[in-house]
């Protein structure tokens, strides 16, 4: 069934054949969204059940009527940072599969009144769940001018930090994504503004990881959900920025590697057992033909690992 929910699934066909799903498993969709990719995955079950989570309400809303009349479906809202307790809660102790599909839904970006795009004049907000209170209005607002300096530039990698953070304080109160969106334009020359074009991107990224959190837990999530898999299943993890790409490399890495001794230690002290193996060495991007369909694909890059 289609709901109003616009987002397309990147790297479909990837991510399923990736997670080498078994009829009878127990797969879990952290990121679920629109269920793009959920949907795809119950095709492939049987006497298999789906867990789908979120953190945003209408994700959870569009995936309630998406999935309506399917008993093997379970929706939970919340947040994959707590996925200890959600499991405990739901009974579910080993998993076959587990995908995380990080960062936005299209949805969201297109939602104006979400604030998470310069495209659109709308009140900065960028809250993927939107019970929470903090808001990009409170980053932009009552940040210090290092606290924010250092969250743009971290989070963007965005050269200007500086000057964009001083600028935003200087026009304070800043309340709209098109007053922030010319602070930005204003704090870099015009060459780069229009030699990048995007120059709001960085900013805008690094305010939304800000607000949501996204870095938090995530390298401790990717263990945790690992040590849950059953011997055989897959964990498929779609990033699409380097700092997420980064954490979930060096978990994925480190559950791949026996031992973690110091170079040059004469025999193995720390016991350490690699518990999965690296399906693709390098993370598989999406093809020339989809990054042109969807130019949100360009920056996926897909990890898989399997559970020894
Ligand atoms: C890229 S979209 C997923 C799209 C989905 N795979 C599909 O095919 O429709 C990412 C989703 O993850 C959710 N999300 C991001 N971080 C989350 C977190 N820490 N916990 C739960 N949901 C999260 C967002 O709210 C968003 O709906």
């Amino acid at each position: 069934m289609e709901t109003d929910f616009k987002h397309i699934p990147i790297m479909l066909s990837e991510v399923t054949s990736g997670l080498n799903i078994r009829p009878d498993g127990i797969y879990l969709d952290c990121t679920i969204g629109g269920g793009g990719h959920s949907s795809e995955i119950l095709k492939h079950l049987k006497n298999g059940k789906l867990i789908g989570i979120d953190k945003d309400q209408d994700a959870i809303d569009a995936c309630t009527k998406r999935f309506k009349g399917k008993d093997n479906v379970i929706l939970y809202k919340g947040d994959f940072k707590d996925i200890e307790h959600i499991l405990n809660k739901l009974g579910v102790d080993k998993l076959d599969g587990v995908l995380m599909d990080l960062g936005v839904s299209s949805h969201q970006i297109d939602t104006v009144e979400r604030g998470f795009s310069f495209r659109f004049d709308a009140p900065l907000d960028m809250r993927m769940d939107s019970s929470q209170s903090f808001s990009a209005m409170d980053v932009v607002n009552k940040y210090s001018l290092s606290h924010l300096t250092r969250v743009i530039s971290e989070y963007g990698e965005e050269p200007y930090a500086k000057s964009i953070a001083s600028n935003i304080i200087k026009n304070r109160p800043v309340t709209t994504t098109k007053q922030l969106a010319q602070i930005i334009e204003n704090s870099m020359p015009k060459k780069v503004v229009f030699s990048r074009g995007g120059a709001h991107k960085k900013t805008f990224q690094a305010i939304r990881i800000e607000v949501n959190g996204e870095l938090d837990r995530l390298f401790e999530s990717v263990m945790y959900l690992i040590s849950k898999l059953k011997s055989g299943g897959r964990m498929a993890v779609l990033t699409f920025h380097s700092l997420e790409d980064r954490i979930v490399k060096n978990a994925f890495k480190l559950c791949a590697t026996d031992c973690l001794c110091p170079p040059g230690t004469p025999i193995c002290i720390c016991g350490h057992k690699k518990s999965v193996k690296l399906i693709n060495k390098k993370p598989l991007m999406a093809s020339k033909d989809e990054q042109l369909q969807n130019p949100r694909s360009t920056s996926a890059k897909l990890r898989i690992v399997e559970k020894l």
